[in-house]
């Protein structure tokens, strides 16, 4: 795949705008390839990108529900044109996001969350306040390169950063009932119960010793996602066997239980990668994979940029990108990228054959990153030729 960008050869000619504000930018493709997760071979497909030209808050709306959002935005740090200057200025910057990711996300949607230690932590409560539950943080150790050069021992009073960071979180799953919102622990034993179940009937309907009332109906941190056949198992006892009032018993929408599909919908997919930890070592993105040299300014902070000028000071790595792409969404998966740059992650996507739906605002960026989108597409299609 680094080959893929290293043949990414990039025309920095200024490009003409006229007419193009506000707009969707669209490639499609048709694709006929085995599938890289399971090696199936998929129905013949229309796999396309889309790069929202302008404010993502004006293209939410019109993308499909997303399996995972990538953010990378405001840090407070002047690192694009638009960046607030103070990380504190960042709360109010991402709360109309916010609010449009929970209202299109769905039950499994989970979320990437870019930024410095400070800046999540600032994000942090916003975030959990509107329904995502936090899972981990990925820790980028850029390694000593990264601060190479720039420390003076005798005037610093702290040791050098050399972190940037990526939260994880997930939807928080929650189920309505007359004593108001449950999550999906609570509403597992509380279903039960109403059916006048005793607890460890719940161990012999799924065939196990004691993992039932161990895992799937207790209330302390052991507390496990039932898999759909145990689910199913669980769900039909209780509406067989269960007081008959009641009924239905575990249903989302009071008339009918839910379903062994419908539970599996509502967790988010995991792609296990043995020996991934969640610190991610990688130096400053450099060398071929770095867009540099258009002569720009691209953010405040930047004074007369030169050949060997990053494009964007923002660029992630591209391995990282797919790791959490590959991790967390499944083929044909919908990715939001929100705030694209460069747009990386709609690049992994196209690669590992997800639907990216991205936004970028800067006329510059949104050129470059279209050019880019528009390649991925083309190696890939070359790539499945070949193999
Ligand atoms: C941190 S950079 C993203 C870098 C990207 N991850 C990459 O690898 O190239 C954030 C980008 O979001 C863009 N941006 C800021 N606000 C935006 C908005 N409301 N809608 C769309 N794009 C926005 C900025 O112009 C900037 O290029």
């Amino acid at each position: 795949m680094a080959q893929a960008e290293r043949q990414f050869k990039l025309t920095l000619a200024a490009p003409s705008y006229a007419g193009l504000r506000s707009q969707h930018d669209r490639g499609e493709v048709s694709v006929d390839e085995p599938s890289k997760d399971n090696g199936a071979r998929p129905p013949k497909a229309a796999s396309n990108w889309t790069l929202y030209r302008g404010d993502a808050l004006e293209a939410y709306d019109s993308w499909p529900a997303p399996s995972t959002i990538i953010s990378d935005g405001a840090y407070g740090v002047g690192g694009f044109h638009g960046d607030p200057r103070t990380p504190e200025e960042i709360l109010d910057w991402y709360r109309p996001h916010v609010r449009a990711w929970s209202k299109n996300a769905m039950p499994a949607t989970t979320l990437w969350f870019w930024n410095t230690e400070v800046g999540w932590a600032i994000v942090h409560s916003l975030l959990t306040e509107s329904g995502w539950d936090y899972v981990e943080s990925i820790i980028w150790d850029k390694g000593v390169q990264h601060i190479a050069g720039n420390v003076n021992g005798d005037t610093i009073r702290q040791f050098p950063v050399v972190t940037e960071l990526c939260a994880f979180y997930r939807r928080r799953l929650e189920f309505a009932t007359p004593l108001g919102m449950m999550p999906a622990r609570t509403w597992l034993r509380y279903e039960w119960r109403r059916a006048g179940l005793p607890l460890n009937k719940a161990n012999e309907v799924c065939g196990v010793k004691n993992a039932a009332t161990r895992k799937y109906l207790t209330q302390d941190w052991l507390w496990y996602f039932p898999p759909p056949d145990m689910m199913e198992k669980l769900v039909k006892y209780a509406n067989e066997f269960g007081d008959r009032s009641g009924r239905p018993y575990f249903s989302r929408d009071g008339r009918a239980p839910i379903t062994s599909q419908e539970w599996a919908s509502l967790r988010h997919p995991w792609e296990h990668q043995h020996a991934v930890t969640n610190v991610w070592a990688h130096p400053p993105l450099n060398g071929d994979e770095r867009f540099k040299g258009n002569h720009r300014r691209s953010a405040p902070r930047v004074y007369r940029p030169g050949k060997g000028s990053a494009v964007h000071l923002n660029q992630k790595p591209l391995s990282f990108m797919r790791r959490m792409i590959y991790a967390s969404t499944t083929v044909d998966g919908i990715v939001w990228e929100p705030f694209g740059g460069l747009c990386t992650g709609s690049v992994a996507a196209i690669e590992l054959r997800r639907r990216p739906f991205a936004a970028e605002i800067d006329d510059v960026f949104f050129e470059i990153a279209r050019k880019r989108l528009t390649e991925a597409v083309r190696l890939r299609q070359r790539e499945s030729r070949v193999g």
